[in-house]
């Protein structure tokens, strides 16, 4: 296949705030300006055509449609090629450079030719710590001679539970050791089942529950993903109960609840909910399904296991908020769950919990399941937002909060998976007995994803203020034989580490703020002593420097800036003035930003600097030993510092 196929040239996408070469080049006035492409003389396959027609009618905006489309492109020729785009662009009406800037965004969108098979290999921080850059290497060493397998590296694919993992063909598999790598290869290009037995749809949950479980009660119930086992457990009982009262009832009894959102910021459910304005206009709701901080894979359980337990949490929630349109944003990854998902919003819509006037009552509601294509700023709520309106899914600023002006400019309700789809719950045990359950300001139950250094890493569900020594020690086995904690974050990878004296805190919101942290996602992942503190930092700053949309400077250029220092420590550059330069960058990150993202490296990577100086002062030590570059003390006041000067560092 020609690379100027269709007379342009494709372009690469690098990270998504793209620095393409040439990104900063004059804008040539002297070219003809973009055009939408004729429908008329572009031929189009009838199949793609029907595809994204169909698409474009699931949205109040045609626009929407377009990762849905390229996604279809892609599926049709193997890769968004100019021509691939020039046809959507012709069905869809607009211009190929408008869809050419979305495609260059998402991380599964690929505007260059490549073999059919793909193998993502995660190589971020829960997988790199059981091994996942060995496995990388073996992967590409192994495919290095196969032209029909294409191996990439992606960032945490929320399937952490199964470190080392990769995705091939949309199938997880793991854990997985470099000796599976040949095998991979050999039955995906032979179009077999890849390691059937590893693969992560037939694992059952870990929790087999000691704790009240309100969200993982029965979870590997057979069939429970249907409607008919989902009703017979007594699903859908709650949207009754709730339809049975009035709107205000069910607000109040959400309120009383006092449920903190479980997407990360931690903002109560109800009080969201009643921020929405009165009255008679379209308002949305958006389910946010993007699961993408490294670490969290939660909700991936309850939507593949109880999709319709999701499903009766939005009715239950459109139903409060007097709430006409709402849609799913699941990342494009979880392919598998999606199709569950699709399933069950099928179900539920034939048997008239989705539509108009639902069993009788006067809710009537749309929902729609809207697939990404890879980029975790998609799961900060107002890239998600953009991202589901056709556009590439930068941040939006704030004020004005979506609840007064958000998708299509409409007031919209943004809640997290888990967090909508422990609404039923609530309505059948009644708010008030629900925030008996938990710690003050930290009500009920929480799923939380636990991952890297321990022995049964998984998703278990505890009541919120559990000792973290319970949930990490307890119920996912500890560390290893002989190993100790080094450090662990308690939320995510965004979140501030904590150390082995922070173990016996209660695990709940306040407690992990009272201790310099936050609970963030849920997601406990944990670092032992075999690991230097360097090799986690670098992780960290990598992901984020490769997930900054570029929009603002100090997120933009800090994350890149800090992965560049992180490798000067490493290749015997750095001097101690190293840490105090980049700690300073982080404390020009925090608050500087138009969303969290920047925030999100900056207080992990300044919490690691702060508590683990001693080590990183004898890294620097060693790494200047190897390197023959004398020692740090020689090195004169400005170190290696002249290393600045040069260009950033590209993608
Ligand atoms: C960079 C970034 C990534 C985020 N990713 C997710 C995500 O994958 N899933 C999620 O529910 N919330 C995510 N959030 C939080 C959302 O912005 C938002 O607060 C949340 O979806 C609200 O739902 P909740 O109140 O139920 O938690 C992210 C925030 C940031 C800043
Ligand atoms: S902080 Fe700024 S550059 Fe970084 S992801 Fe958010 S909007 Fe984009
Ligand atoms: S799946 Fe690999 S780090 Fe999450």
């Amino acid at each position: 296949m020609s690379i100027t196929e269709g007379g342009r040239i494709p372009v690469h996408r690098f990270s998504h705030g793209s620095r393409v070469p040439g990104w900063d080049d004059a804008v040539d006035l002297t070219k003809p300006p973009a055009v939408v492409p004729d429908p008329g003389t572009t031929p189009v396959p009838k199949e793609l055509r029907r595809t994204i027609v169909e698409a474009m009618q699931r949205y109040p905006d045609r626009r929407s449609a377009a990762i849905p489309a390229l996604h279809a492109a892609q599926a049709e020729y193997g890769w968004c090629s100019p021509e691939a785009i020039t046809q959507v662009a012709a069905v869809m009406q607009l211009t190929p450079a408008y869809l050419t800037s979305v495609a260059t965004f998402y991380d599964m969108l690929v505007t260059h030719p490549k073999p059919p098979n793909d193998v993502f290999v995660c190589t971020n921080i829960s997988c790199s710590l059981r091994g996942a850059d060995e496995l990388y290497e073996a992967m590409l060493l192994a495919a290095a001679e196969n032209p029909n397998v294409d191996v990439r590296s992606f960032e945490c694919l929320g399937a952490c539970d199964i470190a080392p993992m990769a995705s091939v063909n949309g199938e997880y598999i793991g854990p997985l050791s470099p000796d599976d790598a040949a095998t991979i290869v050999e039955q995906v290009s032979s179009g077999q089942p890849v390691l059937p037995d590893k693969q992560l749809s037939r694992r059952p949950c870990v929790d087999t529950g000691t704790g009240p479980h309100l969200l993982f009660k029965d979870i590997d119930e057979p069939g429970l993903n249907t409607l008919e086992v989902y009703r017979r457990r007594g699903g859908y009982e709650a949207l009754k109960q709730a339809l049975s009262t009035t709107r205000e009832e069910t607000l109040n009894q959400l309120l009383a609840a006092n449920i903190r959102g479980r997407g990360g910021a931690g903002f109560p459910m109800g009080r969201k909910i009643s921020f929405l304005p009165k009255g008679d206009m379209v308002k949305y709701l958006v389910c946010n399904a993007d699961e993408s901080e490294p670490g969290t894979f939660k909700d991936r359980e309850l939507m593949q296991k109880a999709p319709h337990m999701l499903i009766e949490g939005i009715a239950i929630a459109c139903w409060a908020g007097e709430i006409d349109t709402a849609f799913i944003y699941i990342r494009g990854e979880y392919d598998f769950q999606a199709d569950i998902l699709e399933a069950a919003i099928d179900e539920a819509r034939a048997a008239g919990y989705i539509g108009e006037n639902v069993l009788g009552s006067e809710l009537s509601f749309s929902l729609v399941l809207h697939r990404g294509a890879g980029a975790y700023i998609c799961g900060e709520e107002t890239g998600l937002l953009d991202s589901l309106e056709g556009k590439r899914g930068n941040p939006r600023l704030k004020p004005p909060f979506p609840a007064i002006e958000g998708l299509y400019d409409g007031p919209t309700l943004i809640n997290n998976v888990e967090t909508l789809s422990t609404a039923p719950t609530i309505i059948l045990m009644g708010g008030e007995k629900y925030a008996e359950l938990g710690a003050e300001n930290s009500t009920g139950t929480k799923l939380v994803s636990v991952s890297g250094d321990v022995q049964r890493p998984g998703n278990y569900e505890v009541e919120l203020g559990t000792s973290s020594r319970e949930i990490i020690f307890n119920l996912a086995g500890g560390t290893f034989p002989g190993r100790e904690v080094k450090l662990w974050f308690p939320g995510g990878s965004s979140s501030p580490v904590l150390t082995k004296d922070d173990l016996d805190l209660p695990y709940d919101f306040d407690s992990m703020a009272k201790a310099g942290s936050m609970l963030g996602s849920g997601a406990v992942i944990v670092v032992d002593d075999s690991h230097t503190v360097l090799q986690v930092a670098q992780k960290l700053a990598k992901f984020y420097a490769h997930e900054s949309c570029g929009k603002c400077v100090p997120c933009r250029e800090g994350t890149n800036w800090t992965v560049k220092m992180l490798q000067r420590i490493e290749s015997g550059e750095a001097t101690p003035m190293d840490l105090d330069l980049m700690a300073s960058v982080q404390t020009h990150i925090i608050g500087n930003c138009l969303c969290v993202l920047g925030d999100a490296m900056a207080m992990p990577i300044g919490s690691i600097i702060e508590k683990f100086r001693p080590e990183l002062e004898s890294e620097i030590e060693e790494a200047r030993l190897r390197a023959g570059t004398g020692l740090a003390e020689d090195a004169g006041p400005f170190g290696n510092a002249d290393e600045f000067a040069g260009p950033l560092p590209v993608h």
